[in-house]
């Protein structure tokens, strides 16, 4: 009995342990072939006396069995492995990682950055979280002008009486727009020089196929002794050249700011012939000079704001703004 369980342990480990289907055939001429230690002990059972062979012929026979089950199992496991390296073809081509890469706007305004850099431009960059005096009133737009609804506003307080109390920290917001950042700029540099501000604003109103509630601008601002609009149409026209390559038409129209006098809009010609507004602009207003104590009778200047995602939709062709937003690898691996 000790003998047979032995064998049988052996005989199962040795079956496991058989890495293909040549070692298994192997195994089995080892523990049944015609000289196999099976085999061997079936045999010998006729010279055992008729008792002791009553005992030990089932139990050699269950043994014989339970070899040839795990046998044919250990087979029907390697012909399955067999196949699967069968199967494994290494001449066909691999599947290419999906790989991570800059979002299309940040890609744009990259490009953005280095054509206004090879034009002499230096990029700046200011808060997101902005105060109503620099958002606001240093832009000549005050308190209760009807103009500061030209731009609906994410307030950090909702007491609108606090707000305009003009106390520190009551008049916190989301920046409507980069325009803030010619008044931070102006105040701790000298003209002459011409700075652009990319950066993220934010405007509390429903979203269509052309806005979105948080977007990107492009600021830009030029100011010196004689610089004029005719230099801002120059600087808009290479810019435009640089960026599309040459054929993009585009349009100034008479336009509001409070901070720009003459103020302009500048659309692009889509390709279905419509127009897309692509920026507001102007010549920077006398009393935006005098926030900042410049001598508006000794410098001038144009500045401008592109909206960053308009400029996107132009180059790329992109039929609804939501798409940039939609955080959808489908529409961005497209770039
Ligand atoms: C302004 O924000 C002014 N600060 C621009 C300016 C700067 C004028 C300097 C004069 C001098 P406006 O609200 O029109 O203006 O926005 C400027 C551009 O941002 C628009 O032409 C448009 O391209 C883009 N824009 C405006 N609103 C949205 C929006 N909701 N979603 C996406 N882009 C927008």
């Amino acid at each position: 009995m000790a003998e047979l369980s032995g064998l049988k342990k052996k005989a199962l480990t040795d079956i496991a342990a058989a890495a293909d289907l040549e070692a298994l055939e192997g195994v089995r001429v080892g523990y049944l072939g015609r000289k196999g230690e099976v085999t061997e002990i079936l045999r010998s059972l006729k010279d055992v006396p008729l008792e002791e062979r009553r005992r030990k012929g089932p139990e050699a026979n269950a043994l014989r069995k339970d070899i040839t089950a795990a046998l044919e199992a250990r087979m029907n496991e390697l012909k399955k492995g067999a196949s699967a390296v069968a199967r494994f073809d290494v001449t066909k081509p691999g599947h290419r990682p999906l790989r991570g890469h800059l979002h299309p706007l940040t890609k744009l305004e990259d490009e953005v950055r280095r054509i206004f850099a090879s034009m002499n431009f230096s990029v700046v960059e200011g808060p997101e979280v902005e105060s109503a005096r620099y958002n606001f009133d240093a832009l000549n737009i005050p308190a209760n002008h009807p103009a500061r609804d030209m731009w609906d506003t994410f307030w950090l307080t909702n007491d609108k009486t606090r707000r305009e109390s003009s106390a520190i920290g009551h008049d916190l917001l989301l920046r409507t727009h980069t325009s803030p950042m010619q008044v931070r700029y102006m105040e701790t540099h000298e003209p002459p020089f011409q700075i652009i501000v990319p950066g993220r604003v934010f405007r509390y109103e429903a979203t269509d196929a052309s806005h979105q509630f948080n977007f990107y601008q492009v600021e830009g601002l030029m100011v010196g002794p004689d610089v004029t609009l005719a230099n801002f149409k120059f600087v808009i026209e290479k810019f435009y050249e640089k960026l599309f390559g040459s054929g993009i038409e585009f349009r100034f129209r008479p336009s509001f700011f409070p901070f720009t006098e003459p103020s302009v809009e500048v659309d692009i010609k889509l390709k279905g012939g419509k127009w897309l507004e692509m920026m507001g602009a102007g010549m920077v207003n006398r009393n935006v000079f005098d926030a900042v104590r410049y001598n508006p009778d000794k410098v001038q200047g144009f500045a401008f704001g592109m909206g960053l995602d308009r400029l996107a939709m132009v180059k790329y062709g992109i039929p609804d703004i939501r798409l940039l937003y939609s955080g959808d690898v489908r529409f961005t691996r497209q770039f």
